[in-house]
């Protein structure tokens, strides 16, 4: 893991200045401390490894290592000790430390220490992926059960309010002309909400149940600027300027318009959400070896780095009137093409989440 953060903390500074050439010259991104204070306060912004001397000016080193895992649950920490005896060892191993070392180390041991401490931090993070993978996977079966449950409960009772109105909507026409208006109006009204909600099963349904897609080689150039128009007024009431930018002589990707229509017009919505007035919300699209990328940029706040893990579980929201379904339609759509979406920070300032499609063969 080359540019790893590496903290140092130890209060002895030609020791800690020994260690950081050290281990900068195999590329680490090391950081010191010369306390249990500062050390804290540096930990906050992440570490992998963290190298920390057991007595400490301001208390001890083990009663630290629950503190910085705290901070940074996937770092690592390893004990400094200036000499060895059982009781360090225990201590060290129940402080929950990865290992220790004993003062002064030797070179080659240091950093086959923080190899291994580093290989522990990767298993960690895999780990965790897998996990957020398996609660997506399993929210989405649920939402599956759901909506299956949903067609039948709402659908049929739905679809027979519908036909019975258009009955009685029959049956008022042959009233006098001048009564028809007053009851006309409200059956006209009822109608509306039938139909809309008739859509929104629908929508849940292709969630739910994705049809098989048919990936055709399509130019991605015109359905942006499809979706793009559709969200022209509404930028502009926004007052937010609303941009493509694409790369001249983009490949055919292999896609279902349809699909990626949709996947578009949630990251534009969600963009578009997050960004203030006089802001920038951004459609861009590259090329990238054997994909091409599109990115949906805003100039927004971006996503607190306590949620991004979660914005693609389904029911995820932070919004009042959220569903929390954007996200992970976007993230189904990108897979049913052999692709993926991921989330990351924009030049824009605010959130960046792109688009990786394969391109067509
Ligand atoms: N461009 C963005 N900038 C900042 N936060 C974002 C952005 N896009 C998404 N988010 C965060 O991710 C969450 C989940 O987004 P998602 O689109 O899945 O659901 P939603 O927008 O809340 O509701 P809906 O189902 O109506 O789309 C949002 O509530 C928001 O907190
Ligand atoms: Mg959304």
């Amino acid at each position: 893991m080359t540019g790893a953060r590496v903290l140092v903390v130890d209060d002895t500074a030609a020791l800690v200045e020994n260690l950081a050439e050290i281990l900068e010259a195999e590329g680490y991104q090391v950081k010191t401390a010369p306390s249990a204070a500062k050390a804290l306060d540096s930990a906050r912004s992440g570490f992998e490894v963290a190298l920390v001397d057991l007595r400490l000016p301001d208390g001890s080193g083990t009663s630290l290592v629950s503190r910085l895992k705290e901070l940074s649950p996937e770092g690592e920490v390893v004990l400094l000790t200036g000499y060895a005896t059982l009781e360090t060892a225990i201590a060290a191993v129940r402080s929950g430390a990865f290992a220790y070392l004993i003062k002064p180390c030797a070179t080659a041991e240091l950093l086959l220490t923080i190899e291994q401490a580093l290989r522990q931090v990767g298993l960690h993070a895999e780990k965790r992926e897998l996990s957020r993978r398996a609660l997506v996977a399993e929210k989405l079966a649920a939402v599956g059960t759901m909506t299956a449950g949903l067609s039948h409960e709402i659908r049929n009772p739905l679809n027979a309010a519908g036909l019975q109105l258009a009955v009685l909507e029959r049956r008022l026409r042959r009233l006098p002309e001048a009564d028809q208006p007053l009851l006309l109006e409200p059956v006209g009204l009822v109608r509306d909400e039938i139909r809309r909600l008739t859509r929104l099963l629908e929508e849940f349904l292709t969630f739910a149940r994705p049809r098989e897609l048919t990936l055709l080689p399509i130019v991605l150039a015109p359905i942006v600027e499809a979706v793009v128009a559709l969200f022209s007024k509404d930028a502009e009431r926004r007052q937010i300027s609303l941009e493509v930018m694409f790369e001249p002589a983009l490949p055919k990707i292999a896609g279902d318009r349809e699909r990626l229509q949709q996947a578009l017009m949630n990251l534009i919505l969600n963009a578009l959400d997050a960004t203030r007035s006089g802001g920038i919300v951004r459609v861009s699209s590259t090329a990238s070896g054997s994909d091409v990328l599109l990115a949906v940029d805003d100039s927004g706040p971006g996503v607190p780095a306590d949620v991004r893990d979660r914005v693609f579980e389904p029911f995820f929201t932070t919004k009042a009137a959220g569903t929390g379904l954007g996200l992970p339609m976007v993230h189904a759509i990108a897979a049913q093409h052999g692709g993926n979406a991921t989330l990351g920070t924009s030049p824009l300032g605010g959130a960046r989440f792109v688009l990786r499609l394969p391109k067509a063969s």
